[in-house]
This record gives C-alpha cells, structure tokens and sequence, in this order.
C-alpha cells in the first residue's frame, strides 16, 4: 500500500514561503498553509500536520507566541522555527519551548530539506520507542501478575478471554487484592494498550468537582471556570478509563455516566454540544452495591450495564500458595528499587507468612516485604505480624469474610487458557527483543543512550542484552 506523503504546514504571513518549498519539494512533501498564528493554530487540529514551519516575525500573534498555545496540545506535530535576518536572540526562547530545529531566512531548499528529515527521523524514533515501551509495560504487567493459585489462574484466564472484547468489566474484591491491577492487565492486554488508561477515584475527589474532573467544563461554566477544560473521559479517548471506588460515585452523576455507557457522548459542564468518546469502561469497587441499590444509593441500571462482565477477586487468605510467590516477587522488586540484596526468607519465616490472615491482602503483604528490603532483616516480620492484629488462622481457614466468589463467564467454549498464554508470553519476547536490538543498532550500541529512550534502568537493559544474547556484531 502507497505511504501517505507526509504533511507540512507552514505558517508565514509570506506566500513566498510556502510557494518556493512546494516547487521544490512537493515529489516528497504534501505542504499546507496559514497567513497568520491563528488560522495556523487551528489547521494544526484540522489538517493534523506531521510538521509545522513556524515563521517568528508575523502581524499579530508572532511565532513563539504560537509555539506556547501548540504547546498546550495534548499531542502537537514536531515544529521548526522560521526566522528572519538578525532574529537569532528567539533561538533560546524556541528551543526552551521545545522546538525542534531552527532555520534562518533565506533558506535553501536543499539545506531545508535535511533539517526536515532530520526532525522526522526523530520523530520516526520516538514513536517506535513509545510503541516499545508499550510492548514491554504490557509484558511486565503480564510476567509480575501472580497466579500460582487455582482461583487466581481462573481470574487470570477471565482477564484474557475478555480483555480485547468491549464489554465492560465490573472487578470487586476486598481492599488490597488486586483491583488496579488487574484493570491494567485489563487494558494492556487489549488492543487499546497503546492509548490512555486513565483512573479516576470516585471516592477521592470532593463530590462537586467530580462531575468537572470527568466531564469537562466550558469557559464561564462557575466561577473561577476561566477557560475551557477537557474531562477525564476526552482524555480516555480511544483508550479505557478505570473508575476506581465506582459505588461512591454521586447518585446525581449515576444518570450521565448511563449515557456514557449507552451512547458514547456527554455534555461537558456548563456546556451544549454533545461530545463522543470511544472509551472502554472498567469499574471496581469493595461496597456491597447490592445493598446500595436497595438503599437507592446506585443505580440498579447503571449496575447492570457497568457488569457486563464481573471479577470477584478472592483474597489472600483464600489462596494462600500465591504468598510464597508474592514474597518473592516483592522481595526482588525492592531489591532492585533499593539497589539491595538479602539473604532469602527463611523457611520458617515463610511459614509465618502463609498462616498470617492477611486483613489487608497483597498490599499489605507488599508493604511487609517493602519494609523487610530497606531494613534489611527478616526478623522484623513476627513483630509486624503481631502488631497488625495478630491474624493468624489455619491455612485452610475459611471462616473470615470469603463474599467472592471465583468469577463467573459466560462462554465456556474457550479452549485451555495456558496456551493463550504461551504463545502471548513468546510474542511479546520476540517483539521485545527485536525493538531492543533496533534501539541498540540507532544508537550504535551506545547502552546508556539506548536505555535512556527505552526508559528502562541502565542494569535491566544490560540484563535484557544478556538474557537476548543480543551482541553488535548481529
Ligand atoms: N496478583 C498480583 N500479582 C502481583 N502483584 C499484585 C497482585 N495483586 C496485587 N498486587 C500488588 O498489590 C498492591 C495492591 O493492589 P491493588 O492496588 O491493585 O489493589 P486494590 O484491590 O485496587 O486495592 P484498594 O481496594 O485498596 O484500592 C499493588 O502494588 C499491586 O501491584
Ligand atoms: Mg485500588
């Protein structure tokens, strides 16, 4: 398939401009143009250019002016600043705003024609690194998700059977058991993994600017609404949003966010016109919204809609083969985050751990072995044990709170989970390794720049190397 050209835009209030590098460039180049800074501003929402030649000198807003509102963009094209004789002291202000090279007039075509490659190489990079970076956050969310019980390799399998579906996806569980998590895996695992997840705590944001934070306002909506803003849900666009806490949402903000669920648009706050979003939506919550229905406190037609599917995630002290795991996923995260080494748990200490009953779940247990690396000893864990409550209950003890039950779904014709597994676990290694070995070619093996736009520590890239038997004569 033909490779769309890439667009330019350029912005000066000289025609000249624009005309010279369209005769000269347009075998390579599609070029688009706006007379002044506003009519730029908007073509960079409605023609959505590549790149942007910004001219500095121009009547009304001048160039660095315009390079600020581009800037207040969520996602603004690479942009090359355009200047005249004797303007060099807005070199500084352009490059502190972000701008990528800097031309002075007049320009030769030839010599324009390497900068604008050059940017474009650039931005070819960054966007390979952004999708590498996705690659490995979803397979490092994938490896640490700990599933050695029964239940929980039964939630894990849930989670990849309806992770690329639409439905929405309703996960409960005590506190601490590994709702964000499994919203993130949610998430990663589907084909939005390269777009936002975006979490908001219905329970942590005072109830009157909960309907803002999600849905936007509009300039003038209250007092101190200045200018317009865009909500939680603009922002979750093509992605998912995560609605943490979802039981504590306002019954009042209930019936907007049905609409959301049912037609895919909202009004933003003081506003008219519909706004559509394609936003998947996950939900958690540890309230009991049964009973919140009963007490007319939720919705009992939003309930039905945001759980489509439900994960009810069993806690820990119901799927004790899953510590031991924990421990040591936990342990050898902090080693590496504290730059420590410990001498393993002991068996005995383990022991405590597995009869311990666990009241505030993995993040509890997180927290424990967090401590354990920084102190550097695991004789702290019997008085931590003992002034948490002493919870100790016989490992099959089912006699605490046990209301989740292992999820339920609806279509049992999935074959077996584990070879989902496999053969996503070696996809992802293959990609990983081959976007590694790219970076390290770009960067002429150059470890600590390549770990650098990978944002991975300079240690696990060389791990990653080792690992890949990756070397530079491949
Ligand atoms: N299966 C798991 N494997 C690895 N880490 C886990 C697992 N479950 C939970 N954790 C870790 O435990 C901590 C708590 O998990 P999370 O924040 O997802 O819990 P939660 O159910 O959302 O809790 P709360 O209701 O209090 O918000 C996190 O740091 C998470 O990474
Ligand atoms: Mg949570």
């Amino acid at each position: 398939m033909a490779k769309n050209k890439i667009k330019i835009l350029v912005i000066d209030d000289d025609p000249k401009v624009s005309w010279i590098l369209s005769e000269g460039l347009s075998k390579k180049f599609e070029f688009v143009s706006a007379r002044d800074g506003i009519e730029g501003i908007q073509m960079v929402s409605t023609e959505k250019p590549d790149l942007v030649l910004l001219d500095i000198k121009m009547p009304g807003m001048n160039g660095i002016e315009v390079l600020e509102k581009l800037n207040k963009l969520e996602d603004r094209p690479e942009i090359i600043m355009v200047s005249g004789h004797g303007e060099t002291q807005y070199v500084v202000d352009s490059v502190k705003l972000g701008a990528a090279e800097f031309i002075n007039k007049p320009f030769d075509v030839n010599e324009i024609e390497i900068h604008i490659n050059t940017v474009l190489e650039k931005t070819e990079l960054k966007k390979e690194v952004s999708e590498l970076k996705t690659k490995l956050e979803v397979k490092h969310s994938y490896d640490t998700f700990i599933d050695d019980s029964v239940a929980m390799q039964k939630v894990k399998s849930v989670i990849e059977q309806v992770s690329d579906s639409e439905l929405t996806v309703l996960i409960r569980g005590e506190s601490g058991t590994g709702k964000e998590i499994v919203a993130r895996l949610l998430h990663n695992l589907s084909s939005r993994s390269g777009e936002p997840f975006v979490k908001v705590n219905c329970a942590a944001i005072p109830r009157d600017l909960l309907e803002a934070e999600l849905f936007g306002y509009e300039k003038g909506a209250f007092t101190g609404a200045h200018k317009m803003k865009q909500g939680r849900f603009e922002v979750a666009h093509k992605g998912t949003m995560f609605l943490d806490e979802i039981g504590d949402m306002p019954l009042e903000l209930q019936s907007k966010l049905l609409q959301v669920l049912e037609q895919q648009e909202f009004v933003r706050v003081g506003g008219v016109q519909n706004i559509h979003v394609d936003v998947r939506i996950i939900g958690a919550t540890n309230k009991n919204l049964e009973q919140a229905i009963v007490n007319k406190e939720f919705r009992d037609d939003l309930f039905y809609r945001l759980n489509e599917i439900t994960l009810l995630l069993p806690s820990l002290r119901v799927r004790k083969e899953d510590i031991p795991l924990l421990v040591n996923h936990f342990v050898k995260k902090y080693e590496e985050s504290y730059k420590k080494e410990i001498v393993p748990i002991s068996q005995e200490v383990m022991n405590q751990l597995v009869s311990y009953g666990w009241p505030g779940n993995v993040r509890q247990l997180e927290n424990m072995m967090k401590q354990v690396v920084v102190r550097e000893d695991e004789t702290i864990i019997a008085d931590l044990l003992a002034s948490s409550g002493n919870q100790v209950l016989s490992s099959n003890s089912s006699n605490t709170v046990s209301t989740f039950s292992i999820p339920q779904v609806a279509d049992n014709s999935q074959p077996d989970s584990y070879s989902l597994k496999t053969i996503i676990g070696e996809k992802i290694a293959f990609e990983e390794k081959k976007l590694i070995s790219e970076v390290l070619h770009k960067t002429n093996w150059n470890r600590r720049k390549a770990a650098e736009l990978l944002e991975i520590s300079y240690r696990s890239l060389l791990y990653k190397i080792k690992d890949y038997s990756l070397n530079s004569t491949k």
